[in-house]
């Protein structure tokens, strides 16, 4: 086993050293080195105080997750806690980078903090469905206050260095050499003679909560009522409320059983399932250490609509600088006062300062003429979605864009191939499908060719992790992987309100299953003309929603849709003429209407996407099914939870999604809706998505 603990004495302070690669997880060894490196400082007459640091590029990031759901090995985190808290000298935490759950749980149990600049320290515990299990829940409160650590808790979020200092939560902030700061403060604390005390001896800044407590239960709801039918938010609100209603071992015993009962729960390993599969899309199969991503140094975006101002800002946001390119004077000014008018608004929300505002800006240089894209090392070009567009100036670039540029189109439906071949360097050519609005959502599908390089396709997964998006690949087909599955969900949703469902009911039945917004209220939002335009050029034909759009009511932007909205209001409000139009449809096209029930809205939404995400996995245009949950909690707001429609798949179990899809697909007459190769033969296997990995694939 690896030494990952160590132990050097410095003079009369002992330094224990924790190197455990990448994030300094508190794995097994870890946790044994510790007790081991503590027990051996305590019983050391010359050791008067001792440091804990961590070697690399953060203190602990946490508890290691990949032993989550395996039998525990003692010692525990708990164990390792204990240790410190008994050896009777000063303990200095040394903390930098990242310290995450387990890790600022551990420095929770030393009698001192000290940090190095742009140290962020939080729980994040919640993000995974489940909350501090070691003790986070009773020392945070007892440091910082009963409703900061609440906030703290229930939303996962780390806090700077600076806050934590103003706090109390860091005794101090290393300027220089961490290591040689946290030994002075070591030593100073030692000779000073000062009692030490524990956190957990604390109450200072508990009384004002335990006298009254109603701001902590007005606080509590407020975060509650953004997490909605989340189970770890809940427990996490209960457990720090035990920090000033029990006694300490009596809240850091029902904070343990708390923790247990999420952590064999369903929310979590859907949680934990998306951890993982976040980090694995990053992956490719066949591309190796060997394959080298392009340097990436300046950054071009052709339109300056509202998908190139987005993506352009994505740059600005890192410091990269990016040229954004348009035909005409006229449309580049309108599109750079959008993006200093976005820039403006965050600065005034207090997002940004208003120099961080005038610096992302300055990084954004506007031109008219393909020609500015000379420098670039990768070009995104964002036009209009029209295949002809986009060839002649994917053609362009080759006399413009300097060699081994990435050339890159922000495609939601074309096909990748056909638009690289317009070039002379296919190899360069590649999709990178952002979603609106560009520079607030998470994913990018980047889409490969068939002719795409290795390095081309490194180059886009790295530049993306760099613009802080979700980056996961997909094969050319239409659609991509998100949109394809969506449009099945689309198509479902225009059938359910023929048969008899109200728009409303679809609607609240998808956000009661976790989704922010169903799918009339999504259509509103971004524009029912869209689809319009796209189905009236692929010949075909959605009966109500080209009602509407013949009707003018193309969603909010016209203040009528599928629903209602009062001026420069964005609540949806049911339209009894819709509800008109619709039934007028059903009985036009023979329709029967009928009751529907939630569990059927339910299953139609659902099903025929997981159907459609079989038939993309079989195909190989997603590389696994983790890549498709990816893609949908990120991009499309499916809840986290709830593990991406894979995951779901396997929870509900294929045999029973196989079983509805038949049905469904009798129903409707939609031979499309039965169950779709993959899926069944799985069903028959009786295995899950999860147990598919294509050939190559990670
Ligand atoms: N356990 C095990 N592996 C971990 C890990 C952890 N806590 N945190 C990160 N990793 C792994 C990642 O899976 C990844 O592995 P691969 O390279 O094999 O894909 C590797 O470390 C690097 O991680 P990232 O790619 O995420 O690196 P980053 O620099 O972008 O981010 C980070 C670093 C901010 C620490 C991020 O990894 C992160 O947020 N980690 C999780 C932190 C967390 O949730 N901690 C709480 C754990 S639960 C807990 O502590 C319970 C308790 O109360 C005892």
């Amino acid at each position: 086993m690896a030494n990952v603990v160590s132990s050097a004495l410095e003079r009369d302070v002992a330094v224990i050293t924790i190197d455990n690669p990448p994030v300094n997880a508190l794995g097994h060894a870890v946790r044994q080195g510790l007790v081991g490196a503590i027990a051996t400082a305590k019983a050391d007459a010359v050791v008067k105080a001792i440091v804990i640091a961590c070697a690399g590029r953060t203190f602990c990031a946490g508890a290691d997750i990949t032993e989550f759901g395996k039998p525990a090995k003692a010692p525990s985190l708990a164990d390792v806690i204990n240790a410190i808290e008994g050896v009777g000298k000063p303990v200095v935490a040394a903390v930098h980078g990242t310290t995450l759950g387990g890790g600022l749980e551990l420095a929770l149990a030393c009698h001192f903090r000290v940090a190095a600049p742009g140290t962020r320290l939080g729980l994040p515990e919640v993000k995974l469905g489940i909350l501090p299990g070691a003790g986070g829940t009773q020392r945070l409160p007892r440091v910082i206050g009963s409703e900061k650590a609440l906030a703290a808790i229930v939303s996962g979020e780390p806090m700077p260095v600076e806050q934590a200092l103003t706090d109390g939560l860091v005794d101090r902030s290393a300027e220089g050499d961490l290591a040689v700061a946290a030994i002075a403060f070591a030593r100073e604390a030692a000779a000073s003679g000062k009692p030490l005390r524990l956190v957990r001896d604390r109450d200072d800044r508990l009384a004002a909560t335990r006298g009254d407590r109603s701001a902590f239960d007005k606080a509590a709801a407020a975060l509650l009522a953004r997490k909605q039918g989340q189970q770890a938010p809940a427990a996490c609100v209960k457990a720090v409320a035990n920090a000033f209603t029990l006694p300490f071992d009596e809240g850091l015993a029902a904070e343990r059983a708390l923790f247990r009962a999420l952590l064999d729960g369903d929310q979590s390993r859907a949680l934990r399932h998306i951890f993982f599969a976040e980090r694995e899309a990053n992956k490719i199969p066949g591309l190796g250490p060997a394959v080298q991503a392009r340097d990436v140094v300046t950054a071009a975006v052709i339109g300056a609509g509202t998908m190139g101002g987005g993506i352009a800002m994505c740059f600005a946001n890192v410091g990269i600088p990016v040229t954004l390119v348009d035909t005409a004077a006229e449309p580049l000014a309108r599109g750079m006062a959008t993006i200093e008018k976005n820039y403006r608004n965050t600065a005034a929300r207090g997002g940004i300062t208003s120099a961080e505002a005038d610096r992302r800006l300055k990084l954004i240089t506007g031109k008219v003429g393909n020609e500015n894209v000379a420098k670039a090392d990768i070009i995104i070009e964002a036009v209009f979605e029209e295949m002809d567009l986009k060839r002649r100036i994917f053609a362009e670039l080759d006399a413009h864009a300097k060699p081994g540029a990435v050339l890159a189109t922000n495609t939601s439906t074309l096909d990748v191939d056909e638009i690289g071949r317009a070039t002379k360097r296919p190899g360069d050519v590649l999709g990178m499908h952002f979603f609106s609005p560009a520079n607030v959502m998470r994913l990018l599908e980047v889409v490969r060719g068939k002719a795409t390089a290795p390095d081309a396709l490194a180059t886009a997964m790295a530049v993306g992790r760099r613009i802080a998006k979700v980056p996961v690949v997909s094969g050319v087909c239409y659609g991509f992987i998100g949109n394809r599955m969506l449009h099945k969900r689309s198509v479902e949703s225009e059938r359910l309100i023929l048969e008899g469902a109200a728009p409303e009911a679809v609607d609240a039945a998808v956000v009661a299953f976790g989704f922010p917004m169903g799918p009339f209220a999504m259509g509103d939002l971004a524009g029912l003309d869209v689809g319009w335009r796209i189905r009236k050029s692929r010949g075909a034909t959605a009966a109500v929603a080209d009602a509407l759009c013949e009707a003018g009511r193309f969603g909010q932007k016209t203040g009528k849709g599928y629903y209602l909205y009062d001026a420069g209001l964005r609540t949806p409000k049911p339209d009894p003429e819709v509800a008109k139009l619709i039934e007028a449809t059903s009985a036009r096209l023979g329709i029967k209407r009928r009751a529907i029930g939630d569990q059927e809205i339910i299953e139609r939404m659902l099903y025929p996407m997981i159907n459609e995400a079989a038939r993309i996995l079989d195909e190989g245009i997603a590389l696994r099914p983790g890549d498709i949950d990816v893609v949908w909690v990120y991009g499309y707001g499916w809840p986290a939870w709830r593990g991406g429609p894979m995951h779901y798949a396997d929870h509900i179990g294929l045999p029973n999604i196989a079983e509805r899809l038949g049905h469904y697909a009798k129903q409707t007459g939609d031979a499309t809706l039965a169950p779709a190769a993959l899926l069944s033969r799985l069903a028959a296997e009786a295995k899950g998505f999860a147990s598919h990995n294509p050939k190559g694939a990670a």
